[in-house]
């Protein structure tokens, strides 16, 4: 079983044209970063729905310009079959990411969601199969465990889903079984549990709780926890969500079609989250990081989620690099160097703070969040059920 390494070392030794769709996106855009490190060809498709040029501005940044020079973005939409025919011609691997993420968006609008997740996934397997691609990977979800009990989470076990969301997540699977079955197409689904790290957007109503923490924490906003802080979720951080992905690309899958848990097998409560975060925060200088305000529990939250990877790495060779605290201490700089102007609630006085790695964070955003009279509870129940969508 080849390693992550020697995977690397063969791409660098053979490079392969790539197709990222959601390349401006969190994952997207931090899968782009590697491929172009690693001087391979990558096409991108983004519709900039919810992710930003300004993702694919900071990659640009991080390669040489011959790597980004092997880079072609296309700004265009899955649901249109004729961008996803002209995008696919001549990949030979696919790494498709493009969807519609969160569970209360999902609620809120299960049309929205059904559209690009099932019809624009189906337009780019019809694609993927007219050119013959040789791997077509893509981002599935632990939501699809839905209401069943059993932990850790194994691939075999899964409920009901909960969520439309959840639901278009499970169809791609079977869209995608059904894909190799009757066209040959090999098709990997990874089933992404709470991924974290840079370039993960911390706002909007259906921001992810850790970038929505590190927001209000740097804003000196409080964080509000739904329940005493006991619900964990196995917190993944994005560079083994990378790893997981080129390995699924690369290492031939003898079923032809298969799914995957990607995480860590590592539980951490709310609670514990906070605590990391705080401890990690107070190390680059933000103080006075508010305790946070605890409220009922939600009905209908899952209160614990954590995968079994024993199936990736078994048959991948996944060995997720990072355990939960080194990813943090890997996001926290990128967010104290990006939201000092961006932070909701920061003002002038934080961004300065921020950006000049001084310990006035804290009181000044504290002050801010105060004036304002804002703790971050307009959004907490959509981090906590985010956290557990997966
Ligand atoms: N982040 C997580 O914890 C997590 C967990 C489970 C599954 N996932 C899945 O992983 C994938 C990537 O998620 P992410 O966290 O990077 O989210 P993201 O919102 O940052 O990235 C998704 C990208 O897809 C693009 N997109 C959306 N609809 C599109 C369309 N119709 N046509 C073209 N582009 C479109 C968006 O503009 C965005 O850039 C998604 O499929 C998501 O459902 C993520």
């Amino acid at each position: 079983m080849p390693t992550f390494d020697d995977i690397q070392t063969a791409l660098r030794a053979h490079p392969r044209r790539w197709l990222i769709t959601g390349c401006a996106g969190f994952i997207g855009s931090n899968l782009l970063e590697t491929l172009l490190r690693l001087d391979q060809t990558v096409v991108g498709l983004d519709n900039l729905s919810t992710g930003f040029r300004h993702n694919l501005d900071e990659v640009r940044s991080l390669v040489t310009d011959s790597q980004w020079q092997r880079f072609t973005f296309l700004h265009g939409d899955i649901r249109d079959p004729r961008m996803c025919r002209q995008v696919v011609a001549g990949v030979d691997k696919v790494l498709h990411q493009a969807a519609l993420g969160s569970v209360p968006r999902s609620i809120a609008d299960p049309l929205a969601t059904s559209d690009t997740n099932i019809n624009g996934f189906l337009h780019m397997l019809v694609a993927a199969r007219d050119a013959q691609v040789s791997s077509f990977v893509y981002a599935a979800s632990s939501s699809t465990y839905g209401d069943h009990p059993d932990l850790p989470k194994v691939e075999e076990r899964i409920g009901k889903p909960l969520s439309p969301y959840a639901l278009t997540k499970y169809v791609n699977e079977l869209y995608a079984d059904v894909f190799f079955r009757c066209y040959g197409l090999r098709t990997v689904g990874l089933r992404y549990f709470n991924v974290f790290g840079k370039r993960q957007d911390p706002n909007g109503a259906y921001a992810a709780v850790i970038p929505r923490w590190i927001a209000s924490m740097l804003a000196g906003r409080q964080v509000q926890i739904h329940g005493d802080g006991s619900t964990s979720r196995d917190f993944c951080y994005v560079e083994n969500a990378v790893q997981a992905n080129l390995l699924a690309a690369m290492v031939p899958v003898d079923a032809g079609s298969a799914v995957y848990n990607v995480a860590v097998n590592e539980a951490t409560t709310l609670n514990q989250l906070f605590a990391y975060l705080k401890t990690i925060l107070t190390a680059h200088g933000v103080m006075a990081i508010m305790e946070p305000l605890h409220t009922a529990f939600r009905a209908g939250d899952v209160r614990h989620s954590q995968a079994d990877v024993s199936k990736a790495m078994r048959e991948l060779g996944y060995a997720p690099a990072y355990r939960i605290d080194a990813g943090l201490a890997a996001a926290v700089p990128w967010y104290c160097q990006h939201l000092g102007n961006s932070a909701p609630g920061a003002g002038a006085a934080v961004s300065a703070a921020v950006s000049a790695g001084v310990s006035a964070v804290a009181s000044a955003s504290a002050s801010a969040g105060a004036s304002a009279g804002n703790s971050a509870d307009v959004t907490a129940s959509a981090d906590v059920s985010h956290a557990h969508a997966g």
